[in-house]
């Protein structure tokens, strides 16, 4: 029979000290909140160790806010509610309270809702330490060179006790081994201890880190590398644990052959999936559920939104992709930019200050420099002119403009929409076309050019 564990994660305190309208549980880490990341790497843990029971969150600060957005995103999760913010401990036996059934599990692991790093490698060892050792408790702990504000590690023969900084002497102030909030315990062991903790201590709270004790069957695990046990109490703290993530990101992506140039200055959020042989530039951006694929490009400066870039595609310097779609080996940039909707084809290619609005543009398609394409279709192998313009709103309503393939649209057009022009047309340069072309058509609409000989004197001004 699988083992089960009730997994608690404490999300009643208010984090004043984060200076954020939200409750400290709803503060934003990379694109999620804090909260979301101890809940996915609980769910891994219990998948990986093929785990029974559940995961409940402690919610009392805002819990209206932090309850409804849990929900939405994870219908499994389990709510307990602590009205006064009285301690640790107390939130503990607000969790037991909420449901009897949380007392039947074989064990409890208790995690901080601000501990956003912490991952389900540490979740296992835990558990393998506690397993191995047979011990009843045991407490995550690192070394910290400056200690100040965690609770230390009074190891004894047989067991330990942990000192909160507002009660330590200055000799346990000296010790460096802390506390990290993280506890995974026999449940029978919380039922038997938790309420003999008291609040006979300088905040006057009920502290759980006062279930552990010497000479009890408890023990603990020093973990080597403390940053991922970081809690966000401050903005500091915050863009310190969101920089640690982000390099966790980037490792695993460069671990599935993804090169970076300058990693440290590359931003790429947790959903983002990114194929192997893809070169990202320092000051990229990728965000959301964006996808690159294999032996893609993506240069300096470029941010790509909720976007799906296919294999050998080229993004180059300082683009904005959102929303959209370019399909295997299409380019776009030095300085495109790509609104929600569009869709460029295969090979088609995208030059500089060229912007895209719900456009569809086919295989081969070619829009070099300087237009805007909105609310438009364009077919295979067309190639549009520079300072070309869909005229697409007529200030109240938008229209949409169709262009077939193998066109030839000279520069400076505009289309004014609704209007098509079909398959095999040519635009002559600088015409205006508001009215539909037949396949194979020939357009051209300006004014006839008149050229007077040796009168440009009489124009020219001269100081
Ligand atoms: C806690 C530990 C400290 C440890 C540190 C690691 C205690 C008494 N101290 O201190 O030993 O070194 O974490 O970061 O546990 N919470 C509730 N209800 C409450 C109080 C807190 O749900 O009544 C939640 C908070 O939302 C937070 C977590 O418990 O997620 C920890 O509380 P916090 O006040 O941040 O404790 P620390 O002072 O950081
Ligand atoms: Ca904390």
């Amino acid at each position: 029979m699988s083992l089960s564990i009730g997994a608690v994660i404490l999300a009643a305190g208010e984090g004043k000290r984060l200076k954020l309208d939200a409750p400290k549980p709803l503060a934003p880490c990379l694109d999620q909140k804090l909260v979301d990341f101890p809940i996915q790497e609980l769910k891994k843990f219990f998948e990986d160790a093929k785990l029974s029971g559940c995961l409940t969150a402690v919610v009392g600060h805002k819990r209206e806010l932090v309850t409804e957005y849990i929900k939405n995103r994870y219908s499994d999760v389990e709510f307990a509610i602590q009205e006064k913010q009285l301690g640790t401990a107390d939130a503990l036996k607000s969790y037991f309270k909420a449901n009897p059934k949380y007392k039947n599990f074989d064990f409890t692991l208790v995690i901080c809702a601000d501990t956003p790093v912490v991952s389900n490698i540490e979740l296992s060892e835990m558990f393998e330490s506690l397993k191995k050792e047979n011990w009843d408790a045991i407490a995550a702990t690192f070394q910290e060179e400056n200690p100040f504000g965690y609770g230390r590690i009074v190891r004894a023969a047989k067991g330990f006790h942990i000192v909160e900084e507002k009660d330590a002497d200055n000799e346990t102030k000296k010790i460096k081994e802390v506390n990290s909030g993280l506890y995974l315990l026999r449940t029978s062991y919380i039922l038997e201890h938790l309420d003999k903790v008291d609040s006979n201590n300088k905040s006057g709270e009920f502290y759980l880190t006062d279930i552990f004790k010497d000479h009890l069957n408890v023990g603990v695990k020093c973990f080597q590398n403390g940053k991922v046990f970081l809690g966000v109490n401050n903005l500091l703290q915050l863009e310190e644990v969101e920089t640690a993530l982000r390099q966790r990101i980037i490792n695993f992506h460069r671990d599935n052959g993804v090169r970076f140039i300058d990693s440290k200055n590359t931003y790429i959020d947790s959903q983002v999936k990114i194929g192997e042989g893809t070169t990202i530039f320092p000051c990229a951006y990728l965000s959301g559920k964006s996808e690159i694929g294999k032996n893609a490009i993506i240069e300096m400066g470029s941010i790509i939104k909720n976007s799906k870039i296919e294999d050998l595609c080229q993004v180059f310097a300082y683009s904005s992709i959102e929303d959209s779609i370019m399909k295997k080996g299409s380019s776009a940039g030095p300085y495109a930019r790509l609104r929600p909707g569009t869709v460029l084809g295969e090979k088609s290619k995208i030059g500089n200050f060229v912007e895209l609005k719900k456009a569809v543009l086919e295989s081969g398609v070619k829009v070099s420099h300087l237009s805007y394409v909105g609310d438009a279709f364009i077919g295979e192998e067309t190639n549009i002119g520079c300072g070309f313009i869909t005229c697409n709103y007529d200030g109240v309503n938008k229209h949409v403009t169709k262009i077939g393939k193998n066109c030839f649209i000279g520069s400076d057009s505009q289309t004014i929409a609704p209007v098509e022009i079909g398959d095999d047309c040519f635009v002559a340069s600088s015409s205006t076309i508001s009215k539909d072309m037949p396949k194979g058509a020939f357009a051209i609409s300006r004014g006839h050019q008149v050229t007077k000989e040796n009168l440009a004197h009489r124009f020219i001004k001269k100081k």
